[in-house]
């Protein structure tokens, strides 16, 4: 496979064409960001990390039936995924409240929520990723009617799923993010699942092992996300 043309540089990836129509090439960087892109530093070795998470969780999802455009491992940072059309919203699903729930409704960080809470929110940096509603997401043709449902339940199964395995490795999964695309008339989930896009506690002692080390300054983040994936037995 030929790495063709940078398509798109984000704050924490590169997307590169190749020589297949179909198919990319994710980089993944050391850079982190928090707020918008106010805060951003370097973290080494963060990219290795999160691009062997990344593959390590996909391949679970895949098994457990939910269809995602991970292929294969390329190298150290970088994997080949389908070239999926993107839908520019982001599901948000949370087993316990922390980070913009707390903030939005006032309640304390650390509540269980049963049954988990779902939420879209547009993917627009200038905007600061508003909340928007299925209403929204239809009228303004973001996505189908079909497509709506099936991102809820392609989330509500990636939950289920991750939940008891984050659980059996002794950590707790409060929230996480996904996107999803379109691939061959069907949505497939894509992007990335790494501990920057999720919140992971210690289920004994409730610290934290995710970007939330990061957006609070508390140090020992790459440290962290290698914690979580000694514990789940990714092979670093
Ligand atoms: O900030 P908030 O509490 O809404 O985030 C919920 C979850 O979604 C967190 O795990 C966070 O890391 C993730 N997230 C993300 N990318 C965003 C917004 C949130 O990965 N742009």
């Amino acid at each position: 496979m030929q790495k063709g043309e940078q398509l798109y540089e984000g704050k924490a990836k590169v997307v590169y064409a190749t020589d297949d129509p179909q198919r990319l090439i994710l980089h993944f960087k050391d850079d982190t960001s928090a707020f918008d892109g106010e805060k951003v530093e370097r973290l080494a070795h963060k990219g290795e990390v999160n691009n062997k998470f990344n593959a390590f969780i996909m391949q679970k999802l895949a098994a457990a039936g939910i269809p995602n455009h991970f292929e294969r491992l390329l190298s150290e940072r970088e994997s080949v995924v389908k070239r999926l059309e993107m839908i520019p919203v982001e599901c948000v699903v949370r087993n316990v409240t922390a980070g913009s729930i707390s903030r939005r409704l006032g309640v304390p960080e650390g509540m269980e929520l049963d049954p988990p809470t779902f939420e879209f929110f547009l993917k627009n940096d200038a905007l600061h990723d508003p909340m928007v509603n299925e209403s929204h997401i239809r009228a303004f043709g973001w996505a189908t009617e079909e497509e709506v449902a099936r991102m809820k339940e392609l989330t509500y199964r990636a939950n289920e799923v991750l939940k008891k395995l984050f659980a059996d490795a002794g950590l707790i999964l409060v929230d996480f993010k996904l996107e999803f695309g379109r691939f061959d008339g069907q949505v497939l989930l894509g992007d990335e699942f790494s501990p920057d896009g999720c919140r992971l506690w210690d289920a004994q002692t409730r610290e934290k092992l995710d970007k939330d080390r990061f957006r609070r300054g508390l140090g020992g983040v790459v440290e962290a996300y290698q914690e979580v994936a000694r514990r789940l037995g990714v092979a670093l």
